[in-house]
């Protein structure tokens, strides 16, 4: 094997899927996983698996972690107190790919700089059946060089985006895009359960769903996210013919709608009330970009 050697460290569905995609291309790969058991169908296809975390990170230059969050890595890692640990990890490329706070992450980089150790943060933009599949795509802040030195290898788990310096900007990107991911699907689920309290099928309901979120990504009179886009930017909020008041108007309906079908309220109220702050901080003449002036400033 030519291939430079990886350490993956954790091995839940997503730490297995990586670890099983450095193997597969060839990649010598040492696991280290808080329960070893996982690590067996790995070591049945060629990887080895190391007895203590020192050993792992002894066995790679590249680590890549992905546990549950920061706190597991400091367990992991951290813990042994004989300092075999932090020993090990000095020289090492740190490649943390687990969910935390953006501060979590600058503390991270402050841990890792002390015992020597280069830390690279990272946010995954796949689900584990997507590594190394086209359309995968990580954000990577930290050391830009750091990240070039291994951005063949990593970016066999998906097209790596650098981000920037700041080891918190990759979990903000992530973060960024796992609410936008889960308030469409939320609002969605709660569209469908609406419409299903009078007999309609979410299938019934699914094509008139997929025209609202693939248009919102259009340039067409539907394009918001360019349109309100273009506004944030020019710093105007033009209600023209649809101002904020008429729409927070219509949240209320939402909310009331909701209520009258039995189901949850509490999306559309949060929505409701947002609006309608921004309308009593003298937005009600301005379109529905100014609401962003309350997240902004809430
Ligand atoms: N799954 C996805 O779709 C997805 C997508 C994007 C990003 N992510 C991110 O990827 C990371 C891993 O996700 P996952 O789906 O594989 O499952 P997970 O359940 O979040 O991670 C499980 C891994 O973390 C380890 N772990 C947890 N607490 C630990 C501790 N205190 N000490 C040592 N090890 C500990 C587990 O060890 P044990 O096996 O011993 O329990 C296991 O290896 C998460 O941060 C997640 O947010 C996941």
């Amino acid at each position: 094997m030519t291939k430079s050697p990886v350490t993956v460290i954790g091995l839940g569905p997503m730490g297995a899927a990586m670890a099983a995609t450095f193997l597969g291309n060839g990649h010598p790969t040492t696991l280290w996983n808080r329960t070893a058991a996982k690590a067996e169908p790995l070591v049945a296809k060629g990887a080895t698996l190391a007895a203590t975390p020192a050993d792992a990170l002894a066995a790679s230059d590249l680590i890549v972690i992905s546990q549950t969050d920061y706190a597991a890595m400091y367990d992991s890692l951290d813990g042994d107190g004989d300092g075999d640990v932090a020993h090990a990890l000095k020289g090492r490329v740190v490649v943390n790919l687990s969910s935390g706070s953006p501060d979590e992450l600058r503390r991270a980089g402050e841990w890792a700089s002390r015992h020597g150790a280069d830390l690279l943060t990272g946010g995954v933009m796949t689900p584990p059946q997507g590594i190394g599949q086209p359309g995968a795509y990580v954000f990577y802040s930290g050391q830009e060089a750091t990240l070039d030195r291994h951005r063949e290898t990593l970016s066999e788990l998906g097209d790596a985006m650098f981000v920037g310096s700041d080891l918190g900007l990759s979990m903000l990107y992530y973060q960024a895009q796992l609410y936008l991911f889960w308030s469409t699907l939320a609002a969605y689920m709660h569209s469908v359960a609406l419409l299903g309290t009078a007999g309609v099928s979410a299938e019934q309901f699914r094509p008139f769903a997929a025209t609202t979120v693939r248009d919102l990504a259009t340039d067409g009179p539907m394009g918001f996210l360019k349109i309100l886009t273009e506004m944030f930017d020019a710093g105007v909020h033009p209600g023209d013919d649809h101002t904020l008041r008429m729409q927070a108007v219509g949240a209320d309906h939402v909310v009331e709608a909701a209520r009258e079908a039995g189901i949850d309220t509490a999306g559309p109220l949060a929505l409701r009330d947002l609006f309608w702050r921004a309308v009593d901080a003298g937005h009600g003449s301005d379109g529905l970009s100014s609401v962003i002036e309350v997240i902004r400033r809430p």
